[in-house]
């Protein structure tokens, strides 16, 4: 009853009790600079063509919900929207669903976590993760991995955006700290948890990005 309390008060006072403590750290990080990140990055004309044609390739033309998983300002989840997907966007922050909801009214948006996504087994034909899961500790992100596998259907597809690197590496993000990942290594922890890559994509910093850029697209298998 406490619990409920509390909830009514602060709608994302229950999700914290799901959260680890380097959630809570991103989700306070965020919650700050939520203006600043939709002026800088918050549509989709902010992002690289290359980018919204991969994740439109990907994740357009398959019959089932896609998650935008950690979608922040929700633009991808629109643009998703745009292509005839059936999206909608999930992130930490209240702010962002805040945000997000305001700005694209006909898109489904809600508070949520990726370390335990409130879906059942194998109900999602794809998840998109843009730059949502660079903030997690190298040991967190296969249970993460493994809670994506969890939700989506044989054969979905999994879009994964980061910032590329010669090694696994944490640097002073402008927010929170966040990691480099070489692709590879990304796409290792991938198949361990069950996963084939259907497509990989690389850009140097300068591109449009100021550090290097990579994504992997790849397919639950099984
Ligand atoms: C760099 S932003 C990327 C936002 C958006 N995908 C984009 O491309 O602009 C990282 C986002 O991931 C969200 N995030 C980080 N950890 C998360 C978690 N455990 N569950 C859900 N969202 C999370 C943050 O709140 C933030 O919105």
């Amino acid at each position: 009853m406490k619990r409920l309390e509390i909830h009514a008060l602060d709608p994302s006072a229950g999700l914290r009790h799901f959260l680890s403590v380097d959630s809570e750290r991103v989700r306070l990080a965020y919650g700050k600079i939520v203006d600043l990140y939709v002026e800088l990055f918050g549509t989709s004309e902010k992002v690289h063509r290359d980018d919204l044609d991969l994740i439109g390739r990907q994740l357009s033309g398959r019959a089932g919900a896609v998650l935008d998983v950690g979608c922040g300002p929700g633009h991808l989840t629109a643009y998703l929207c745009s292509l005839g997907v059936e999206a909608s966007g999930i992130d930490l922050v209240p702010e962002f669903v805040a945000h997000a909801r305001a700005t694209h009214p006909g898109v489904g948006f809600r508070l949520g976590s990726m370390a335990g996504l409130d879906v059942a087994d194998q109900s999602v034909a794809g998840i998109l993760t843009w730059y949502s899961t660079i903030h997690l500790r190298p040991a967190e992100i296969d249970g993460v991995f493994a809670e994506f596998r969890r939700v989506l259907v044989p054969g979905g597809r999994l879009v994964v955006g980061f910032f590329d690197g010669d090694e696994v590496e944490a640097f002073d993000h402008k927010v929170v700290t966040a990691y480099r990942w070489p692709p590879d290594e990304l796409a290792a922890r991938l198949e361990k948890a069950g996963f084939a890559e259907t497509e990989r994509r690389q850009r140097p910093a300068g591109e449009g990005n100021r550090r290097p850029h990579a994504a992997i697209a790849a397919e639950r298998v099984g």
